[in-house]
């Protein structure tokens, strides 16, 4: 998408970061629990303790914050080769390749830093993320049953997965 810059979150975009975390997040299943209720002083300190294979990216248009990205190193020491990925576009600005811009970036850094595998759970009615990671060749590695309860329903969580 043109005039679209995505660039590294600073501590700086804190607060303006929650919102629209908190904004896709109750739009759309993006984490595992319930919500997301970091304060700006947390999301603050997290922002500015990244390791240095954590990527964490915004994109912006005009001078708003619209999406993230998030790559982050699994904690087990067995783990650590893997990273797993978060992203999250507010709905006014899915699916007008910005989505495409971040996994570009995603893909790029996890080959500069050595990072074997990329991993992401995505609900089985979720066809947009499905077809974004397949689009750059993430494999279906499996599927969870009923993994999710949500709104009186059991959904089913398909495991997708690249080798970089
Ligand atoms: C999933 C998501 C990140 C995709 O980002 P995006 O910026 O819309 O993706 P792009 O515009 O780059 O599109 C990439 C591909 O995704 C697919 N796609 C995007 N939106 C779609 C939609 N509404 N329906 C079906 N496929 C869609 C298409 O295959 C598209 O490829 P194409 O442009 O060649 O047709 C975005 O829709 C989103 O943030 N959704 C809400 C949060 C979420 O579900 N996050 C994922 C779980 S962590």
């Amino acid at each position: 998408m043109t005039n679209t810059i995505i660039r590294s979150a600073k501590p700086e975009d804190a607060e303006e970061l929650i919102e629209i975390i908190k904004d896709v997040s109750t739009k759309h299943r993006v984490f595992d629990h319930d919500e997301f209720n970091k304060t700006v002083e947390e999301e603050k300190e997290y922002l500015s303790k990244l390791e240095d294979n954590h990527l964490f990216l915004v994109a912006i248009v005009g001078d708003k914050i619209v999406g993230w990205l998030e790559l982050f190193p699994y904690k087990s020491k067995f783990k650590r080769h893997i990273s797993g990925l978060i992203i999250g576009i507010i709905d006014d600005y899915q699916h007008q390749g910005i989505g495409s811009l971040f996994l570009e970036k995603a893909i790029n850094f996890a080959k500069e830093k050595g990072i074997v595998k990329i991993s992401t759970e995505i609900s089985e009615n979720n066809l947009a993320s499905q077809n974004l990671v397949t689009k750059f060749v993430f494999k279906q590695e499996g599927k969870l049953e009923k993994e999710l309860f949500i709104k009186g329903k059991f959904i089913d969580t398909l495991i997708f997965g690249k080798i970089i």
